[in-house]
């Protein structure tokens, strides 16, 4: 088992779609197998086209890109041998059985018969859908769904999983079930998971790696933690009137200050230690002729670096 190989990799990855939208811009991309590899960024940054070339249903306009050694373009079909996809946006037959949908896709794969009804039983019971396998979809919840999704990519024993928005639209104590599911498959097998997300606890609970994508690009890349603690230990957040340059400079000279930024109206300010730095940072404000409005301290999360590096809320929708 080689864990220093690369499972995926771009070179100027490019996607436009027609003259107006450049959905993609120039990405390059080096994910270890092995890794769980988060794409995190809002509505319309990318995520999904850049899946969409990984597993070849479309092609780039420019740039080049390999998954499991081989070209997306040139060995597009090879490609598709190694991977296993689930989608964003919910593609199951409510008329088939959860069963019923796992054959009919080893089928299309041309699995034999002995293999295919294994790895449905065992993929069943890895999901937990063993006991309504032999329901049709129609009657499964969300998280349901999403999980025979997830069984169903592993079919053909992907080395390389894309997941797009695994679990868009569930709630809370769906999402964690989900997250173990994947963290699971990644300590058994040597897979690796390339996954969207827009949401920032996802990225930060499931991923070995975060990339955070806006506007087409990725504007930064590291683990969970690297992006973090680069904030500074506690994160005070400031609202308010006046001039925030003055303030943001002074700020800046203060000796247990580690970064100040500012962007969409919000002052954000990476101190060691933050109770203790509120007087200080509140005087400072004060003789910078910044009247600050509401301030907080908390631990910074990856939605604060989403702010840093694009300058704007990364909210939910
Ligand atoms: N087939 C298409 N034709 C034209 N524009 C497209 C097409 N597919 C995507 N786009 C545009 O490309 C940009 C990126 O879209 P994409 O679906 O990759 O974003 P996303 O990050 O997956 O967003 P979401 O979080 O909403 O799923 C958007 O501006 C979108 O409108
Ligand atoms: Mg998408």
């Amino acid at each position: 088992m080689s864990t220093n190989k690369i499972a995926i990799s771009t070179q100027g990855l490019v996607k436009r779609f027609g003259e107006e939208v450049l959905a993609v811009n120039n990405i390059d991309l080096s994910i270890p197998t092995n890794t769980i590899y988060a794409l995190l960024g809002p509505n319309g940054a990318g995520k999904t086209t850049t899946v969409s070339m990984l597993t070849t249903m479309i092609e780039p306009t420019s740039g080049s890109a390999k998954v499991s050694g081989l070209d997306i373009v040139l060995q597009a079909d090879k490609v598709r041998q190694r991977i296993g996809v689930t989608f964003q946006e919910i593609v199951l037959d409510p008329d088939l059985t959860g069963r019923e949908t796992l054959d009919f896709h080893a089928r299309l794969y041309s699995i034999g018969k002995a293999e295919r009804l294994a790895k449905i039983d065992k993929l069943l019971k890895l999901v937990e859908l063993d006991e309504a396998a032999n329901r049709r979809t129609n009657t499964y919840s969300g998280g349901m769904k999403r999980r025979l999704e997830l069984a169903r990519g592993l079919i053909t024993n992907p080395e390389v999983l894309f997941l797009d928005e695994p679990t868009q639209g569930l709630d809370l104590q769906n999402r964690a079930n989900i997250w173990e599911y994947i963290r699971t498959l990644k300590t058994n097998t040597n897979l690796t998971l390339l996954l969207t997300t827009h949401y920032m606890e996802e990225a930060e609970a499931l991923a070995d790696r975060v990339g955070i994508m806006d506007h087409g690009e990725i504007m930064v890349e590291g683990s969970p933690r690297e992006l973090i603690d680069q904030m500074g230990a506690d994160n005070i957040r400031i609202i308010g009137q006046g001039n925030p340059d003055l303030f943001c400079e002074a700020a800046q000279t203060l000796p247990f200050v580690e970064s100040v930024n500012k962007s969409d109206g919000i002052i954000q300010i990476g101190v060691d230690s933050g109770n203790r730095r509120l007087v200080e940072i509140i005087g400072t404000a004060n003789t910078s002729g910044f009247e600050i409005e509401d301030i907080s301290v908390s631990k910074p999360s990856l939605g604060d670096v989403f702010l840093k590096y694009t300058g704007r809320q990364l909210r939910d929708k």
